[in-house]
């Protein structure tokens, strides 16, 4: 069974024909609005979201089909009364797809070897694929073709979109670079970063980790960042990260070595003052709120993906 845990569950041919299923969700919806008649999508959140709670929900909805959200704090797992294992097999008699959003990616992949339903990770401390579906459709969209940009991350390199940017960048053959401090609490994971080198091989992609922001920047068509406070981050942490990442924030001189054409990114939620300056996430160059709509369309475009595979389709 398919399931979505990491983008490079899917072969890069498959992610971009999801990518394309996208881009007809959002151009003729009315298409699609019975797509998943009938269909019920679970949704478990250990974790706070607005994204992507609503735009699931919405989603399903728009499609035909029905959304439960479940509160983990008030379920018989939450009390420790009931396994995660029992819970999925539980769940999946009922529903046709499940979407998590767990600390723990060891619990993710738990789940998926207990589920008898296609699962969708909604973000974990280790990934955000949902997330980096909808920036490829977004980056597209604003850009063209997505072999051959580059995309400069800068802040948080240990971080669940970072690691998920360099996999979905290497298998579209963009060239990513991250700026970000040396050292292993805040440079993305080897492991995934040995994956994205050997992707871009294959894409003719490109990926470079460095502690530079400027030289991270330099002529890239996209800047993005994300939050230095991930939800699973102490809020203790903050003064000591503040002050790790304060060198890598978005500034307008930093949008000034890139591309002038360039576009910010964010995936949200975004802090002013610390991962970027107010001017930028808010100026002309910003591309969030598209982003943000983006995610319906793109777990749109997966949804249907994971209920033809698994047999679960609308017939
Ligand atoms: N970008 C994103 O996943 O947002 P939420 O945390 O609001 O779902
Ligand atoms: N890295 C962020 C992404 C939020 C969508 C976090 O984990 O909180």
């Amino acid at each position: 069974m398919e399931h979505l845990a990491s983008l490079t569950d899917w072969s890069p041919d498959t992610l971009m024909s999801v990518l394309n299923r996208a881009q007809e969700l959002k151009s003729t919806p009315d298409l699609f609005s019975g797509a998943a008649a009938r269909k019920v999508l679970f949704m478990i959140f250990e974790k706070p979201s607005l994204r992507t709670r609503v735009s699931f929900e919405t989603g399903m909805v728009r499609m035909g089909g029905h959304a439960i959200n479940y509160d983990v704090s008030t379920s018989p797992l939450g009390a420790g009364k009931e396994s995660l294992s029992d819970t999925i097999k539980v769940v999946s008699r009922y529903a046709d797809l499940i979407v998590a959003r767990l600390y723990k990616h060891s619990d993710l992949v738990e789940m998926i070897e207990h589920a008898g339903v296609p699962v969708i990770n909604g973000l974990t401390d280790y990934s955000h694929p949902c997330q980096i579906m909808a920036d490829l459709l977004t980056i597209r969209e604003h850009k063209g073709d997505l072999a051959g940009r580059t995309l400069c991350f800068l802040g948080d390199g240990n971080n669940n979109v970072t690691h998920s940017l360099l996999l979905g960048c290497a298998m579209v053959g963009m060239n990513i670079r991250v700026g970000c401090p040396q050292g292993e609490a805040f440079e993305p994971l080897s492991e995934v970063v040995r994956k994205a080198y050997a992707l871009a091989d294959i894409s003719g992609g490109s990926c470079q980790i460095t502690a530079n922001a400027k030289d991270a920047a330099a002529h890239a068509d996209i800047v993005y960042t994300d939050s230095w406070m991930s939800y699973h981050i102490d809020p203790s942490e903050l003064d000591g990260r503040v002050k790790q990442f304060m060198p890598y924030q978005v500034t307008q001189e930093i949008m000034a070595v890139a591309d002038p054409e360039a576009i910010f990114m964010n995936c949200l939620p975004a802090a002013r003052g610390y991962e970027q300056t107010a001017e930028v996430i808010d100026g002309p160059q910003s591309v969030v709120f598209d982003q943000a709509e983006n995610r319906l369309h793109a777990q749109n475009a997966i949804m249907l993906r994971l209920l033809e595979t698994s047999g679960h389709a609308y017939a």
